[in-house]
C-alpha cells in the first residue's frame, strides 16, 4: 500500500490493514518482550489512555495560552514526579517526549548556563546512557568518560571527582544504568560535583518511577533498601524520569525536573527576532502534541497510589524471583546484582554464546536484548522486568533455561572465512560497498532490499568483533537501507 493509493476508505478496512502490518511486530503486552515496552497488566488502562490521547492529540503545547489544559496537566505530572522523587518547594519540571529528550535538555541547560566556558565538558561514567553521547554530539560538549568500578559496575566516585575540571558544566550519574542495572553512588558523586560548583544530573529515566514507588510504599525487593538517588540528595540539580517506562503511560512522555527555576532557565528557547509568532519552547520540539500529556495524566491519575503500589509490589516480586531462578541456570551468570528491575546476563566461562541464546529465546517467543562487549565487560543479554512478568516468572526462566541448553549444542556463531574476506574487501563507507557486504552476508532479498535473517547471532557476533567506530559506520548504512521506502522487513 502506498500513501493516497489505497482504495480502502472504510475505517475498519484501514485498521485491519494496520493490524496486518503489525502482525510481525513484537508483542507490546504479555511480558514476552523484555525491552522497549512496559505493560502494567491493568484491565481498561489502555482504553482510557487511548481516549485521553485522542481527546488532546490535535492540541498544541507550543502555546500554553492557546491550550491551557496542557500546561495544567503538565503541571500535575511534574508535581507528582517531584513528590515521588525528593523534590522540594522550589522544584520545577517539564514534560518532554522521552528519556533522550530529557537528557539532551539537561545537557543543553547545563551548557547554556555556563556561557563563560568556551569549551564545555561533562563527566559521565562509561555506563551512562548513549543519550549523553548524543547530547555531546549535538551540543558540542566534550565528554570525559570514566570507567566504572570493574567489580560493581557502578561509577567510580574517586575517578569521577578527579575528572571534574574548570570546563566541566555537568556531572551525570545513573539510577540505574540501562546496560547493567546498577545505581551509581549518587550522594558521593553529587557532593563531588557540588564541591566544584558543578551541576549534577541523575538519569533516572528508566528507574526513577519504580525506585520512587518502592521507597514510597516500603517495598524492599531482595530485602534491600533503595539507596538515596533523587533530588533529596544534596548536590543533585536535575533528574530525568520517564513516564512512558515504569509509570506505564503511552510513549512520548518523560519528566525533566530541575531543583529550581533558576537551574532550568537556560533549558528554554525563546525567539522573537523573526516575522512570525513568538516562539517559546520549553523542549526541543516546538509543535508538541497534547496526546502524550493527556494520556499520561489519565494513566497516572487512574493508577494513583493504590495502582502504583500494587504494580510496584508485583514488579519487585517478579524481578526477585527471576533473578533467583536465573542463578540456577548453568552456563549463565548475572553480571551485577540488580538494584532495580534490569538484569544483565553474561555467559559463564565456556558457556554458550549469548547472541545464540537470544535467538533461541526468540524462537520460543521471547525478545531479550543483546548488548555488545564494552571496555572489559563481555557481551551480555538485557532483561527489563515489568509488572507483566509477575506470575509468569517460571515460564520465562524455563524458556531461558531451555535456550541456554539449546545454544550450548551449537557452534560459535559466525560466517565462513571467504564471506568475512568479501565483507572486509568492501568499502563500508559507501552505500554500494555496504550493499555488496550485505549481499555477501546473505542479507539482500530477491527484491534487492535488505532482509534480516531469523537468526541474528552470526551478525551480532560479527558486529561485536568490530571496533565501535566501524560498527557505527556499518549500522548507520544499515539504518539507511532499512528505512528506504519499499523495504519489507516482514519477509524473513
Ligand atoms: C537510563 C536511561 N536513560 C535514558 C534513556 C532514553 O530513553 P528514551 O528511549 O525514552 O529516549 C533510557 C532508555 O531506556 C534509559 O534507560
Amino acid at each position: 500500500m502506498t500513501p493516497f493509493a489505497a482504495d480502502a476508505d472504510a475505517a475498519t478496512e484501514i485498521l485491519a490493514a494496520i493490524r496486518a502490518l503489525q502482525a510481525h511486530d513484537l508483542p507490546t503486552h504479555g511480558g514476552r518482550t523484555l525491552a522497549y515496552v512496559y505493560d502494567a497488566g491493568v484491565p481498561g488502562l489502555d482504553e482510557l489512555a487511548a481516549a485521553a490521547y485522542a481527546s488532546a492529540m490535535h492540541a498544541n503545547a507550543l502555546d500554553p495560552t492557546a491550550f491551557p489544559s496542557l500546561p495544567a496537566m503538565e503541571g500535575d505530572l511534574v508535581a507528582t514526579a517531584a513528590a515521588l522523587l525528593g523534590g522540594g518547594p522550589e522544584t520545577v519540571g517539564t514534560v518532554t517526549a522521552g528519556g533522550t529528550e530529557s537528557c539532551l535538555l539537561a545537557v543543553a541547560a547545563a551548557r547554556d548556563a555556563r556561557g563563560d566556558v568556551e569549551h564545555p565538558r561533562m563527566v559521565i561514567a562509561s555506563s551512562a546512557h548513549a543519550a549523553f553521547h548524543k547530547a555531546a554530539h549535538y551540543f558540542g560538549v566534550e565528554i570525559d568518560m570514566v570507567d566504572v568500578d570493574p567489580a560493581t559496575l557502578r561509577a567510580d566516585v574517586g575517578a569521577m571527582a578527579a575528572a571534574i575540571g574548570p570546563d566541566t558544566v555537568l556531572v551525570v550519574a545513573s539510577a540505574p544504568s540501562y546496560a547493567h542495572g546498577v545505581i551509581d553512588p549518587i550522594p558521593e558523586i553529587a557532593a563531588a560535583a557540588a564541591a566544584r560548583g558543578v551541576r549534577c544530573h541523575v538519569d533516572a529515566c528508566i528507574g526513577g518511577w519504580i525506585l520512587g514507588s518502592w521507597r514510597r510504599f516500603g517495598i524492599r525487593p531482595g530485602d534491600r533498601e533503595v539507596p538515596p538517588f533523587d533530588l533529596s540528595v544534596p548536590g543533585v540539580t536535575s533528574l530525568s524520569v520517564d513516564l512512558h517506562k515504569y509509570a506505564y503511560t503511552p510513549k512520548g512522555a518523560s519528566v525533566l525536573l530541575h531543583a529550581s527555576a533558576e537551574l532550568r532557565a537556560a533549558q528554554y528557547f525563546v525567539h522573537t527576532n523573526w516575522p512570525g509568532y513568538a516562539m517559546l519552547n520549553t523542549t526541543l520540539q516546538s509543535t508538541r502534541s497534547g496526546g502524550p500529556i493527556a494520556a499520561a495524566w489519565a494513566v497516572v491519575n487512574r493508577l494513583g497510589d493504590k495502582g502504583y503500589r500494587a504494580i510496584a509490589e508485583r514488579t519487585a516480586d517478579a524481578v526477585t524471583r527471576i533473578r533467583a531462578r536465573i542463578a540456577e541456570i548453568p552456563g549463565l551468570r548475572v553480571l551485577a546484582e540488580p538494584d532495580a528491575t534490569l538484569i544483565a546476563l553474561a555467559a559463564t566461562n565456556g558457556g554458550p554464546n549469548v547472541f545464540t541464546i537470544a535467538d533461541e529465546m526468540a524462537a520460543r517467543g521471547y525478545y531479550i536484548q543483546p548488548q555488545f562487549a564494552f571496555r572489559g565487560v563481555p557481551a551480555t543479554l538485557h532483561i527489563t522486568v515489568t509488572a507483566a512478568n509477575a506470575d509468569h516468572e517460571a515460564e520465562l526462566v524455563d524458556a531461558l533455561s531451555e535456550s541456554v541448553r539449546a545454544a550450548a549444542q551449537q557452534p560459535e556463531p559466525g560466517f565462513p572465512p571467504e564471506v568475512i574476506e568479501a565483507v572486509m574487501a568492501a568499502d563500508l563507507s559507501t552505500p554500494t560497498g555496504l550493499a555488496a557486504a550485505a549481499g555477501s552476508l546473505g542479507l539482500i532479498g530477491d527484491s534487492g532490499a535488505l532482509r534480516l535473517p531469523q537468526r541474528m547471532a552470526p551478525i551480532n557476533a560479527l558486529l561485536d568483533a568490530m571496533p565501535a567506530s566501524a560498527r557505527e559506520q556499518v549500522l548507520r548504512g544499515v539504518l539507511s537501507m532499512l528505512t528506504r521506502p519499499g523495504t519489507d522487513l516482514l519477509v524473513r
